[in-house]
């Protein structure tokens, strides 16, 4: 039995994972002392019941990587740790078997051995074939490659690359490379002294489409941390748009399961392009816009109609009332669209006899006023979200 006070003492030994984990790029021995190249992992829950670590006090895990290689180096320090004898049997959480749900075993646990890896005797080089070169300074530039699994290596890269995906993108999963209908662009920095370190990925699966076509899904994105907000997602999927887009087999290009940040690069990115392609800005054509975006630049019907209405709403005077308005009731009766087929569907049963409870059952009823509530809401939040793509547009 626990005596009084065991319960505070115990949670003196619980720590927010998200806190005590960091990561870092590590090049020089100088860096494992540099704490302003620590970054914090945005989502722990997948690897840490809760987010919590329990058994320890003060703790803290370092995850480094070498930024060519990824030679990974783990340490586990803390100043104190719960005594099942002390403790009531508490047992501390085992954090290297916890991580090696996740990490590949091969990393290195010896601080010094991890630093005899920083000088090697052989330079890393990019897997694949190089596809595009931008941001060139006398110091450094970014190179982006495209390359498949077969890839001699690559495949061992890549279970490494992928271990940052459980910590940066929510809900990641890992991806089985044994189907070679995988494709992968890495973004690179590349030293002016010729040292490559690992910035970014996507992976994209080719899906196939009757009769001869595929239809690439881009299913992972990631830009790591010390590099985002600096230009390299958009110059990223550029990239694997101009290397689907002028494959005669491709359909179109789909994105799986977008993260809101995802979908702020991707709006920008499809505006810009359907901008380049817009033979007038005003007024706007509807059918000349959607029409280049799913045929000049293979985007889907939906991604297609919301590029539409944001580059609509950039021309539309928000003042001007009559505009405006026409602009909302185009959006909403696009959002307002499934709920019509749901109430056709549901007059559909009802005429086949299905009594009230019954309806409600196999759908749910909004009243009409939720529903109008609920379609201002969302009508908000994508006006909002509009709002910043041409806000951003604006800069280029
Ligand atoms: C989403 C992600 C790929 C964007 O890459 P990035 O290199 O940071 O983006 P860029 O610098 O090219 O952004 C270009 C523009 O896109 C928009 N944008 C990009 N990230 C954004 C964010 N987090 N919030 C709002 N807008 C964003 C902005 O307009 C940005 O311009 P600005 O920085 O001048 O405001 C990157 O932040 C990332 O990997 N995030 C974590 C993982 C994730 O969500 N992946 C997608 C899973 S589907």
């Amino acid at each position: 039995m626990f005596h009084y006070g065991a319960e505070e003492e115990l949670e003196g030994f619980v720590s927010s994972a998200q806190d005590s984990i960091e990561f870092k790029f590590v090049e020089k021995e100088a860096d494992i002392f540099n704490d302003e190249l620590v970054f914090r992992p945005e989502f722990t829950h997948q690897v840490f019941e809760n987010e919590k670590i329990f058994g320890y006090k003060n703790l803290k895990i370092k995850l480094y990587y070498t930024p060519d290689h990824l030679t990974s180096f783990i340490d586990i320090h803390y100043d104190d740790k719960v005594n099942p004898r002390l403790h009531q049997g508490a047992r501390p959480d085992n954090i290297f078997k916890l991580l090696l749900n996740w990490i590949p075993e091969g990393f290195l646990t010896n601080q010094d051995h991890f630093i005899s890896k920083l000088t090697r005797p052989h330079p890393f080089t990019p897997f694949g074939e190089l596809l595009h070169v931008h941001g060139e300074t006398s110091d450094h530039r970014y190179e982006i490659y495209k390359v498949d699994i077969s890839s001699v290596g690559f495949k061992e890269y890549h279970e490494k690359l992928q271990t940052f995906l459980i910590w940066f993108v929510d809900a990641a999963s890992y991806i089985d490379t044994d189907d070679d209908k995988w494709t992968f662009y890495l973004i690179f920095k590349r030293s002016s002294a010729g040292q490559y370190a690992i910035a970014g990925y996507a992976t994209v699966y080719a899906y196939y489409a009757y009769p001869d076509k595929i239809r690439p899904r881009i299913s992972q994105m990631l830009i790591l941390p010390p590099y985002q907000r600096k230009g390299l997602g958009g110059q990223l999927l550029q990239a694997v748009y101009d290397d689907l887009v002028s494959d005669t087999r491709v359909l179109d290009i789909t994105v799986e399961d977008p993260s809101d940040e995802f979908t702020a690069l991707r709006d920008y990115i499809d505006c810009r392009n359907a901008l380049k392609l817009s033979s007038t800005s005003s007024p706007l054509h509807s059918n000349e816009i959607e029409k280049n975006c799913q045929e000049k630049l293979k985007l889907s019907k939906r991604q297609s109609r919301r590029v539409y209405e944001i580059l609509r709403l950039r021309v539309t005077d928000r003042r001007q009332s009559k505009d405006y308005r026409d602009f909302r009731l185009f959006v909403k009766n696009r959002l307002n669209g499934p709920y019509k087929k749901q109430q056709k569907d549901l007059e559909k049963l009802h005429t086949r006899g299905l009594d009230q409870s019954e309806l409600v059952a196999a759908a749910p009823l909004l009243s009409g006023e939720e529903r109008m509530r609920l379609l201002q809401d969302e009508y908000e939040l994508l006006e909002t979200q509009y709002a910043a793509v041409i806000e951003k547009l604006a800069t280029d």
